[in-house]
């Protein structure tokens, strides 16, 4: 993985069809996706449950770029070695996920994946002021994790404050939650160069009508890259 800060549009599958990851995978990539994000839930962290790090293992032969596993799991520690095998490129928990971040940061990288970590939306940006050094990801969740299709939460504050934090480190900050066209700009303009997206990506398609997925993904990069017009 090579550091960019250009706009990267990732796919949650969580909006795919459960039945077809693989193929959805494909698709999604074919059609632009630049990473393809994978939502991890136990029932437990989230009121939500999704599947573990055999799926993810499932996946990762159908995905040619970067497989970015959001962890909304706790505790974390003891999967993370399972999370890595399955193949991830990046690996992100949540700061509110346990006491020992620092610990889980460290974990996931010498598990050989990049680290992100991701911030509830009542977490504010100074929770994660001494951990720049050993993160590649910041994740700012614009929704209340555990489900796709939610209102967007305006988290551009935090987002500014966290792009001046990061400074010229090699860190991603990536937008969870209710990016669509119209909030994709909001977030690029504060900072942000990963935006993933669920249903505003996978609406209105399927595997074997893939060519929606394209329009989406083009109309919230082309959003999102219109602040710099
Ligand atoms: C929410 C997940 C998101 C979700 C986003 O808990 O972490 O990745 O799939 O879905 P949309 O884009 O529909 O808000
Ligand atoms: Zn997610």
């Amino acid at each position: 993985m090579t550091f960019d800060r250009a706009i990267k549009i990732a796919p949650s599958i969580l909006a795919a069809d459960f039945a077809n990851f693989g193929a959805e995978c494909a698709a999604a990539e074919a059609q632009g996706a630049d990473w393809i994000h994978v939502d991890v839930m136990d029932g437990h962290f989230v009121p939500n449950i999704t599947f573990g790090p055999a799926t993810c293992a499932a996946i990762r032969p159908h995905i040619k770029g970067v497989m970015d596993v959001h962890l909304m799991i706790s505790p974390v520690d003891a999967y993370i070695d399972a999370f890595a095998q399955s193949g991830a490129d990046v690996l992100t928990a949540h700061i509110e996920a346990g006491p020992h971040i620092h610990r889980t940061l460290q974990a996931i990288r010498a598990a050989g994946c990049k680290a992100g970590v991701a911030l509830n939306p009542g977490t504010p940006a100074s929770a994660v002021e001494d951990l720049m050094d050993m993160v590649d990801l910041v994740c700012v969740m614009t929704v209340n994790p555990g489900f796709g299709g939610q209102k967007f939460i305006d988290m551009t504050t935090k987002i500014k404050a966290l792009r001046s934090m990061i400074g010229d480190r090699p860190v991603h900050i990536e937008i969870d939650g209710g990016v669509d066209p119209k909030t994709a700009p909001l977030v690029a303009q504060a900072g942000a160069d990963v935006l993933v997206a669920g249903s505003a990506v996978f609406k209105g398609g399927s595997v074997q009508n893939p060519a929606p997925y394209g329009e989406n993904i083009r109309a919230i990069r082309a959003a999102a890259e219109g602040v710099w017009a």
